[in-house]
This record gives structure tokens, C-alpha cells and sequence, in this order.
């Protein structure tokens, strides 16, 4: 059997109704829209609603992903949701997931390295897929921040916001998809960013809630000098490890934390502004979701198209950090809605495109 490659063939995203901008937190907390602007580059966010948790915002960018993908969720073999504040601590989120779009077949885990928890994500399901042990993956980010959020803390509610973003990642015998995937930690940093309380070290009491235990804290400059240094050097090895350059590059997709963070990284690496996708002024930093997200718009605003190679690449809380290289397909396996073509016994992509041809 030829090597098998993963190839993204649906991807999709959920951004909740409710917007808030810099002017409504200027109400909330002693902020200004000029400070969170300046320092930041985020201008809004979205929040969830009532009833909107991380698995129905997931629920949400799935969908479209399978759409676009042409793909029924019965025929998904895992459903992986990267996410660090799930609905529950247990089930997981994937599990919720996975139900509620009928993945009957799938299995289902979520995957948490924070902000990195995507790229993380991506890479074990394109080893899975690389490995033999699944055909294909829907990979999800999805986060609701805004619950872990002290309205008190200045320092860290102006900068998170909720949604979610999917892909569909697929086998494929053509020679695209995938070509890099790195992954690092450095656990005794972890307290430069965490949430303290609510798990089995310190359980949820009245005490921790008193004392705003169970809200994202944040060392912001630490995190920021970090951040930058990480995301360079995962990209770098990215690269190296995909056997390309920074000119080979179409669209960096860089997690989406600070502008300030994007700028310092795109100019380390080279990257004219025109090949770096930014849209942190309109969702805040989403954590597992901002890559998701960003991966869709840009494909949407047709930034990304059929052929381009992107290097994805994000920081986040553990610390955790990471990069990807791929050459981005993103395009539906064309007339899977046509019930007489599509062959249920078909095990890749590759066996359905040697019926149909794909749209240009
Ligand atoms: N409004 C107004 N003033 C503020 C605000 C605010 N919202 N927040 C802080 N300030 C004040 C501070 O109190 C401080 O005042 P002082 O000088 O009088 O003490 C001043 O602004 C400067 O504060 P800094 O923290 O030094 O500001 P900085 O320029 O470092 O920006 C920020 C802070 C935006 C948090 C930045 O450090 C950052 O982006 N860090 C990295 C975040 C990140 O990448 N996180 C990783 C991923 S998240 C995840 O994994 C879940």
C-alpha cells in the first residue's frame, strides 16, 4: 500500500452571538479601549451565551466541517476536542461531542496543552492516521474562557474570548497534507499561567471560590518573552523538518494571543505582514480554538487556497508550544452528497477521488 498522507478535506467555525467589545469592558473593569488596543490588537470578543458551553460551540464548528467535507459523522473514526476549559472535568468534552453528532464509530478524547492543545491535537491524529489506526479525525479547538475569567483581574479578562474551529483530517495516498509536526513543554513554568484551584490538588470549596481560585491567572510579560522565543523556534524546526523555508511559505497562521506577539515572531522569521494571518482584534485570544478559527477565515477570505503551504504555530499555558507545516487542500471530496457514488466500503479519500473529480 503507497505511504499515506493526512489531509485537512472540511474545516469550519463557531463564533457566539454576543460581542463585547473593549468599550463594554471599559464599564466592567478600569481598562480603556486604547491600553487593551495598543497592548493587545484585540478590538472585541465573542462570549458564549446561556446555554452555550465548549461542546455545543464545538458541536457547531464540527458540523461545518463535516459539511464542507462531505463527510457523516458515522463515518468519523475519532473525535478529538483540544480544549482547557472542557464542560465537565469528566466526561470529556469529545465524548459529548461525539454523541451529539451521531460519530458512532468514533472514539473520543480530549487533548489539553492549552493555547497549544490544536496544534497538539493535529499532530496526534495525523500520526494516527500516519500510524494506520484511523482513516480519518475530526479535530477540534474549542474554549469558553470567559467562565474562567475574574471580571476583577484587569490583567487577564480584556484578553480571552470563546468559540470554535474543526477540521477534518483525512488518509490520503496523494502527496500532500501534512509534512511537519513538532511538539515541546516545560512544566515547571506551569505556574506562569494557570488556574489554581478546582481540580484534585485544591478542590472547588467555599474558601477557593472566595479567594478567586478557580480563575485564569497569568504572569503577562513572562508569558510574553516566552512566547515569542518558543513559537520561533518551533516554527524553525517545523520548517527544517518539512525540508522548506520561510519563502516556501504562503500564510503563517499563528496563534493568536497579542499582536505584539505575532509582529515580534512574523519578523524573526521573515515574513512580510501580507503572509501572516491576524484576527485576534475580533475574538481575543480563544486559546485551543484561535488556530481552528483562523485556519477557516483565512480559507473562507480565500487566503488559503487548494495548493498553498501554511505554517501553523502556537504557545500556550504548561508552558506547551508547537508548529506544523502543511500543504493545504480544504476542498470537499465533490458529490459525496450524491448518495449513488459514495462507496460506504471506501477507506481514503483517495478511493472516492478515483470516481469523482475534484472541483478546481
Ligand atoms: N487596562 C489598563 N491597564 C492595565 C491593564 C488593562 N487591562 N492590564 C494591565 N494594566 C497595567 C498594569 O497594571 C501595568 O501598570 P503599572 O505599570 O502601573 O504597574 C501596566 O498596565 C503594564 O502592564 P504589563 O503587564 O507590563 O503589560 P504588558 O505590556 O506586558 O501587556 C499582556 C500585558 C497583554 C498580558 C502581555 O504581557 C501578553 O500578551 N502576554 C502574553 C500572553 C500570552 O501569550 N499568553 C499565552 C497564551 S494564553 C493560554 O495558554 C491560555
Amino acid at each position: 500500500m503507497a505511504k499515506q498522507n493526512a489531509v485537512v478535506t472540511g474545516y469550519g467555525f463557531y463564533a457566539p452571538p454576543r460581542v463585547v467589545t473593549n468599550h463594554d469592558l471599559e464599564k466592567m473593569v478600569d481598562t480603556s479601549d486604547e491600553w487593551i488596543s495598543s497592548r493587545t490588537g484585540i478590538k472585541e470578543r465573542h462570549f458564549a451565551g446561556d446555554g452555550e458551553t465548549t461542546s455545543t460551540m464545538a458541536v457547531r464548528a464540527a458540523k461545518a466541517a463535516l459539511e464542507r467535507a462531505h463527510m457523516r459523522a458515522q463515518d468519523l473514526d475519532l473525535v478529538i476536542v483540544g480544549t482547557c476549559s472542557p464542560d465537565y472535568l469528566f466526561p470529556a468534552t469529545a465524548c459529548l461531542v461525539q454523541s451529539a453528532l451521531g460519530a458512532e464509530r468514533a472514539g473520543a478524547f480530549d487533548v489539553e496543552a492549552a493555547c497549544t492543545s490544536f496544534v497538539s491535537a493535529l499532530a496526534l491524529a495525523n500520526g494516527m492516521i500516519l500510524g494506520g489506526m484511523a482513516r480519518n479525525a475530526l479535530v477540534i479547538g474549542a474554549e469558553t474562557l470567559s467562565r474562567l475569567l475574574d471580571f476583577k483581574d484587569r490583567t487577564t479578562c480584556v484578553l480571552f474570548g470563546d468559540g470554535a474551529g474543526a477540521v477534518v483530517l483525512e488518509a490520503s495516498n496523494a502527496s500532500v497534507g501534512i509534512e511537519s509536526a513538532v511538539l515541546h513543554a516545560d512544566g515547571s513554568k506551569g505556574e506562569l499561567l494557570y488556574v489554581q484551584a478546582g481540580a484534585t490538588k485544591m478542590p472547588a470549596s467555599k474558601e477557593t471560590v472566595e479567594q478567586g481560585l478557580h480563575f485564569i491567572r497569568m504572569q503577562g510579560g513572562e508569558v510574553f518573552k516566552l512566547a515569542v522565543k518558543s513559537m520561533c523556534d518551533a516554527a524553525e524546526e517545523a520548517l527544517a523538518e518539512a525540508g522548506v523555508t520561510t519563502e516556501d511559505i504562503d500564510i503563517l497562521i499563528p496563534h493568536q494571543a497579542n499582536v505584539r506577539i505575532i509582529d515580534a515572531v512574523a519578523r524573526r522569521l521573515h515574513f512580510p505582514p501580507e503572509k501572516v494571518f491576524v484576527n485576534i482584534q475580533r475574538y481575543g485570544n480563544t486559546s485551543a480554538a484561535s488556530i481552528p478559527i483562523a485556519i477557516a477565515e483565512a480559507a473562507d477570505q480565500g487566503r488559503l487556497k487548494k495548493g498553498d503551504r501554511v505554517l501553523l504555530v502556537a504557545f500556550g499555558g504548561g508552558f506547551t508550544w508547537g508548529a506544523s507545516v502543511m500543504e493545504w487542500w480544504g476542498v470537499p471530496i465533490p458529490d459525496r452528497r450524491e448518495k449513488s457514488i459514495v462507496d460506504r466500503a471506501a477507506r481514503t479519500v483517495d478511493d472516492l477521488l478515483d470516481r469523482v473529480r475534484l472541483p478546481s
